[in-house]
């Protein structure tokens, strides 16, 4: 199964209810929130008071990406204020299998995230532990950058690695997606896919509706 994840990173902040109801009413099931802390990455995004409020307004599955150091300070903080998907990065994590066993106590999907130059080795150990596991397709900390080519091969190898070990976990997607990038991150096997410059800049709705088109005649190519 397909979903699209529109990343609010992009989205208008002024007029940030209106936008999420827009992807909401257009049939997008998740909701992208990337959590910036000035320190693992160079930006500081939002945090916890936006999710709340989001939370009031929205049935969406919250996709909450943190890109913050030693996150488990946060993951109850973030699993009590409504996030259902909590995505940290490996690299952010001294003790990974800690974490994750965290978020799963506190009710919720564990993602693991992975920059484009970490190696799908971190997750020999773990990857029975994640719900999902989150490939960087850029290096995280901006919206608006071109996709890296050579993670489409990584997704590839994190697919067959997932099959060969039985394993249901999700791949999601994250940075660059765009007309052109889309169909190779399907092929290669990615199932969520993020999108934020993609879909908040011109037509939000329009642009939800587009992706979701995309996947449908894309399961209908693969049958
Ligand atoms: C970047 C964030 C992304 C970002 C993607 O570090 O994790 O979720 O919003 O933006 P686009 O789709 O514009 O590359
Ligand atoms: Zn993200």
């Amino acid at each position: 199964m397909y979903i699209v994840s529109p990343s609010i990173l992009a989205a208008d902040f002024s007029n940030l209810g209106r936008e999420i109801k827009t992807v909401e009413e257009a049939g997008a099931r998740y909701l992208h929130i990337d959590v910036m802390d000035g320190v693992f990455v160079p930006c500081i995004s939002f945090g916890m008071p936006v999710l709340e409020s989001l939370r009031k307004v929205s049935d969406m599955q919250f996709d909450v990406h943190l890109m913050i150091e030693k996150p488990e300070r946060y993951v109850r903080e973030f699993a009590q204020l409504g996030a259902d998907i909590i995505t940290v990065h490996a690299e952010a994590c001294t003790h990974i299998d800690r974490v994750l066993s965290q978020i799963h106590s506190a009710g919720k999907k564990a993602g693991i995230a992975l920059n484009p130059g970490t190696s799908l080795s971190v997750l020999d150990c773990v990857l029975e532990l994640a719900d999902m596991v989150l490939i960087m397709t850029v290096n995280p900390g901006f919206g608006g950058q071109k996709y890296i080519p050579y993670c489409t091969e990584k997704i590839r190898t994190l697919r067959r690695q997932i099959q060969e070990r039985g394993l249901l976990a999700d791949i999601e997607v994250d940075g660059g997606i765009n007309d052109e990038t889309l169909p190779r991150v399907l092929e290669a096997g990615a199932n969520v896919i993020v999108s934020g410059s993609g879909i908040f800049r011109g037509d939000p709705g329009e642009n939800v509706k587009q992706m979701l088109a995309v996947f449908e005649s894309y399961e209908r190519q693969k049958k």
